[in-house]
């Protein structure tokens, strides 16, 4: 196996394929059974600021009358913070410890906010990088697409002056220039991208009038546009990319690391078809490899990014030019 070797984010990876943050790397015994099944490394879950902040207000409302002070109220929010960043560390610490595999671990943040204060204490117990999720959903009408990109660089840049720890940011495709925004990010120097986070949609419930959740997995047509991008920034960047989301089978991974990537990223390919996808999706990268001749992908990866070929305007079509010969 040890041709299916790689580095991502400076990590050493037995193989390609990353468990992504999901339910999947959610305790301990979840990521020891993604280590056993062989993936190359995991991504914990994430931890939300959001989530934190409002479980610290959701405390003080259910005491109000009894919190009259705002010191009440700090001390309130603080124990709720660390209630939950304690329970997060201890995972991190537990997973380097049991784990062989690297353990990325994973912040959702919504701005510059107080989850910056903890961040050294990843790299204390252990963490092996450090993967920011951070996503704006661009539904203020007073914001222009150069504010929101303003806030992705501040916090991009205060988590790079931060971390010491190799550092990865997991972007939406939603910028109205993404090439640029992603240059702009590897020059503040984080080690990697991940091309693209799948988020969470609202539904409606037509019966009961409602909106519902969504889980929302991929499907093994979703890929399109982290290849496309891929393949149009890798060559370009200092920084590694992680593709994700649609990575279902071997074709696609082959794909992707054609394209340029470093590493994938697989969730819901795994939650749909269990534990065993990653040990057939490496089995037809070797296969795969065997056909070629390729004594490590190291020989092939990139090959297909928009930079290294002749011709690369496939990977810059955006219209269909010729009627498809099909009959509707
Ligand atoms: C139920 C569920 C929970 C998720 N939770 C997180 C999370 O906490 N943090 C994160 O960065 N991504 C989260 N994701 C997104 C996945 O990491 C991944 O980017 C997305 O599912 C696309 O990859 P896939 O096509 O392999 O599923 C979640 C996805 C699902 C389906």
């Amino acid at each position: 196996m040890e041709r299916l070797a790689t580095t991502y984010l400076g990590l050493e990876l037995k193989n390609p394929i990353i468990v992504g943050s999901s339910p999947l790397t959610s305790s301990l015994d979840k990521l020891k059974k993604c280590e056993d099944a062989g993936a190359g490394a995991v991504v914990l879950k994430s931890i939300f600021e959001e989530q934190i902040d409002n479980d610290a207000a959701k405390m003080i409302s259910q005491t109000e009358g009894f919190v009259a002070h705002t010191d009440g109220q700090d001390f309130i929010e603080e124990v709720s913070r660390n209630y939950y960043i304690d329970a997060y560390l201890s995972l991190v610490e537990q997973a380097t410890a049991a784990l062989d595999i690297p353990v990325i671990a994973s912040v959702n943040c919504r701005s510059q906010g107080t989850w910056l204060d903890y961040v050294e204490r990843f790299a204390e117990v252990g963490a092996d990088a450090f993967e920011l999720n951070y996503y704006i959903l661009p539904s203020d009408f007073g914001r222009s697409a150069s504010d929101i990109e303003d806030e992705y660089f501040a916090v991009v840049q205060a988590a790079r002056e931060r971390f010491k720890l190799p550092l990865s940011v997991k972007i939406s495709s939603q910028f109205t220039a993404l090439a640029n925004v992603v240059k702009k990010f590897d020059k503040m120097g984080v080690d990697g991208l991940v091309l693209f986070n799948k988020f969470y949609r609202p539904d409606i419930d037509i019966e009961k009038l409602t909106t519902k959740s969504s889980i929302g997995l991929s499907t093994p047509s979703d890929y399109a546009q982290a290849l496309q991008w891929t393949a149009l920034l890798s060559a370009y960047l200092n920084c590694d990319i992680c593709a994700s989301t649609g990575i279902h089978s071997g074709d696609t991974l082959i794909k992707m690391l054609l394209s340029g990537a470093k590493a994938v990223q697989v969730c819901s390919a795994v939650m749909k078809n269990g534990h065993k996808v990653i040990d057939e999706m490496n089995g037809s990268l070797l296969a795969w490899m065997d056909r070629h001749e390729a004594k490590d992908f190291v020989d092939f990866r990139g090959k297909l990014a928009h930079k290294r070929m002749e011709d690369p305007s496939q990977w810059e079509r955006a219209q269909y030019m010729k009627s498809l010969n099909v009959e509707f």
